[in-house]
């Protein structure tokens, strides 16, 4: 069997605290989000939650660490250098991969900040610009492919959607890398699958169309704030699909405590094999080890 390469995977920070915004910045959707925010959102995603939590995944030491999305939360412009800095803190872009959420391209003004901010962290081998989707990063064993499902969406609208260049584009970029080499790692923002019409991922159908041809051997995900587990057909054998708590949460009504995940990555006797361990934060703001499962 090989040495063990860890992927460490959290999302949805939603770095708090929201700067103060000015009036100008809260038309339309923001206006909304803010208020939301104000009555709510503060009180459930922590800085010290989010600090402990990251804390924990550095002190395992892992390989590489991938943050699908939702950094921010209006979007507004104030929010970007201390997520930078944030981001920083977590790793080196070398070491660190981010895609974006919904939240990062909040509304039309600023959708294209995220790339312009965070590109070190969502180039790809072939050196491509920062924005560019579905990037390939090769870290050990693993083929990191990166897409962006996020787009600025109406009022209480949530939705993503990849688009027919992306979802082309990705087609041509599975189709060159060899499964029995790479072990293919898909990063987006919302989950495969969705029963709600308002967060879903609009083009699902043909993302999991395409995957069902190529295969992947794990997708990561986040959006929900919930630990999530599902499977979909891959070209050779079930794809798992793995979403993970708000990385800044206490656990409030559904939602679930943050947590991140980490995925050991071995090749024992020409298979993949891939152990999942679940770290989540307790009331103490302690982070412990609550679930292990070996996904292949
Ligand atoms: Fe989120």
């Amino acid at each position: 069997m090989t040495d063990a390469f860890t992927l460490a995977h959290l999302s949805d920070p939603h770095l708090p605290p929201l700067p103060a915004a000015r009036f100008r910045d809260l038309a339309g959707k923001r206006a909304l989000g803010y208020i939301n925010w104000t009555r709510n959102r503060h009180k459930y995603h922590r800085r010290e939650v989010l600090d402990a939590l990251v804390a924990d995944m550095q002190a395992q030491r892992p390989d590489h660490i991938a943050v699908t999305g939702d950094l921010v939360n209006l979007a507004l412009d104030a929010e970007f250098a201390p997520a930078q800095a944030w981001l920083e803190g977590v790793g080196p872009p070398q070491q660190v991969t981010v895609v974006p959420g919904n939240h990062d391209a909040y509304v039309r003004a600023t959708q294209d900040r995220f790339g312009g901010t965070f590109g070190d962290y969502l180039k790809g081998d072939a050196g491509a610009n920062g924005t560019a989707f579905p990037f390939v990063r090769r870290r050990g064993p693993l083929a990191l492919i990166g897409v962006s499902s996020a787009v600025p969406t109406p009022p209480l609208m949530a939705t993503g959607r990849l688009g027919h260049a992306q979802l082309d584009a990705l087609d041509r970029e599975l189709a060159q890398l060899q499964p029995d080499q790479t072990f293919r790692v898909l990063l987006v923002h919302h989950p495969l699958n969705s029963a709600s019409r308002m967060k879903r991922l609009t083009d699902s159908k043909a993302l999991r169309a395409l995957l069902k041809r190529h295969g992947v051997e794990l997708v990561l995900h986040g959006h929900d704030h919930i630990h999530s587990t599902m499977w979909f057909e891959g070209s050779e054998r079930r794809i798992p699909a793995i979403g993970v708590p708000s990385a800044s949460a206490l656990a409030h009504g559904h939602y679930p405590a943050a947590a991140y995940n980490l995925f050991a990555v071995t090749r024992d006797d020409g298979k993949w094999r891939c152990v999942q361990t679940v770290r989540a934060i307790d009331a103490d703001l302690r982070v412990r080890q609550i679930k292990q499962a070996t996904l292949l």
